[in-house]
């Protein structure tokens, strides 16, 4: 008899072919999550057998979701090559004025950030955005029962209040999750679910119950300790500087990076060689922060571009360094924050060694001054590009670790590109979450 397998939401058992079809007639948001995270397993090239065991799944159902997959790759792609990409520079519409009038006319549709006019029934951006400036506040939480394409929530968003959106149609949450997954900052924070718009109790469990439980833990701190007080206030000032700021106990700002050195583009170019043994000696925290800027560092405040290009600017790149010898700077890992320009602890100590053995042993790991790690979170890029996902993810990567080679010549110091190494290790090593994926090393250091 088949083994049964039992429901992480209900607890009841069944057959891994009832299993998927109990997730879709019972936990919608869940069958949808389930659906997301095997096509991104699929993009990534896991699997179907690993998929189906992970997930507690028949292999006939992650070969239908692969060929869905596949249909909707074919019709998808045109309407969102990176040439008709609406991403654009345009964060909000021009001139704009609050509505005073009762009534309210918009000849414009309004093209602004994600907005489009392809879905049919949407309407105008305008109408949310006076609505969401006229009775609501930055930080307050918006709620909108029928997402459609996300023009409310893509305007929540932008407005800086928090969205909490609702569809019964798997499509328009799909298609509103990827309209509001653009990065921006000082922006608000937006969720979507599967539901009905009749039932809306679980809404107010995952969100203004949970606001409220957090003042209410502030407040009872702030009365037990004046030093703790001190600590939320700093973290509450930094909110919107995102949730890793917010949680990061310790955070280097670097130093600015220069904008002109002692060598030409052509002699940088010219001069790069892959270098893979270093000297003992520290590198400064001028070259790291140099290094790391010239591989995701924003040239642009008003955009948020960066120095490496990236398909809808939606920049998928994470990137770590694993400090060991760097002046002024603490042995640790670290994740760099391009929109500060800083660093912030991960953990704390060397741990080159443990990257070194990730890394099918290579000595350059072990003998670098710092190790340039970069992580992708395909399901940022997913959400736009589909099926050339993976392929648009990687080829960033080679954009941005180019930039990392011709800095590392102008500064006169060593570096290697390393794909050779196990992810699964390296991603226990590095802690990283679920989302990210490790995907090339650059180890830096002094030339000998
Ligand atoms: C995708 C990719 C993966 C690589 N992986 C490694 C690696 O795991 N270890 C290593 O020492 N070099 C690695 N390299 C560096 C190549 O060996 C190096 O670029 C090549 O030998 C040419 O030398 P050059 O970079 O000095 O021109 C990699 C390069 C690329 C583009």
């Amino acid at each position: 008899m088949a083994r049964k397998v039992e429901c992480l939401y209900c607890g009841q058992k069944f057959t891994r072919t009832q299993y998927s079809e109990h997730l879709e007639m019972e936990h919608t948001d869940e069958y949808v999550k389930l659906v997301e995270r095997i096509k991104s397993a699929l993009q990534i090239g896991d699997d179907i057998k690993y998929i189906a065991t992970n997930n507690n799944i028949t292999e006939a159902f992650v070969k239908k979701i692969e060929k869905q997959l596949m249909t909707f790759i074919k019709e998808d792609t045109t309407s969102y090559s990176p040439k008709n990409s609406n991403i654009k520079l345009l964060w909000e519409p021009e001139n704009f004025k609050l509505e005073t009038t009762t009534v309210w006319s918009f000849p414009d549709r309004g093209n602004w950030a994600t907005h489009s006019g392809k879905y049919r029934g949407n309407w105008s951006p305008f109408i949310p955005r006076n609505i969401i400036l006229r009775y609501s506040k930055e930080g307050e939480t918006v709620l909108d029962q029928f997402v459609g394409s996300g023009t409310t929530l893509i305007e929540t968003k932008l407005l800086k209040r928090k969205g909490i959106g609702v569809d019964i149609n798997p499509e328009a949450v799909k298609l509103t999750k990827s309209n509001t997954s653009f990065e921006k900052k000082d922006s608000g924070e937006v969720e979507v679910h599967v539901g009905d718009a009749r039932n809306l109790e679980f809404i107010k469990d995952e969100s203004i119950d949970l606001k409220w439980k957090i003042f209410v833990i502030i407040a009872v701190i702030i009365l037990l300790s004046a030093i703790t007080f001190i600590i939320l206030l700093h973290l509450y000032n930094n909110r919107n500087e995102g949730r890793e700021v917010a949680m990061q106990a310790k955070e280097y700002k670097l130093s600015k990076p220069i904008k002109r050195g002692n060598m030409s583009l052509e002699e940088a170019i010219a001069g790069r060689r892959s270098i893979r043994t270093y000297s003992e000696e520290k590198i400064s925290e001028k070259d790291i922060s140099q290094l790391l800027w010239a591989a995701q560092g924003i040239t642009d405040e008003e955009s948020g571009f960066r120095t490496a290009p990236s398909a809808g600017a939606l920049y998928p790149l994470e990137i770590y360094a694993a400090v060991a010898m760097v002046d002024g700077i603490e042995p640790g890992l670290y994740k760099y924050n391009p929109l500060n320009h800083s660093l912030l602890l991960k953990k704390s100590g060397d741990i080159r060694e443990e990257i070194y053995n990730a890394s099918l042993w290579q000595d350059s790991i072990k003998d670098a001054a710092a190790v340039i790690i970069y992580c992708a979170v395909f399901k940022r890029t997913y959400y736009r590009y589909r099926n050339r996902a993976a392929q648009y993810v990687y080829i960033e990567t080679g954009h941005s670790a180019q930039n990392v080679y011709l800095q590392a010549e102008a500064l006169n110091l060593g570096t290697v590109a390393i794909g050779a190494f196990d992810n699964k290790g390296l991603k226990k090593v590095l802690e990283l979450p679920d989302e990210e994926e490790p995907v090339y090393l650059m180890p830096v250091g002094k030339r000998e």
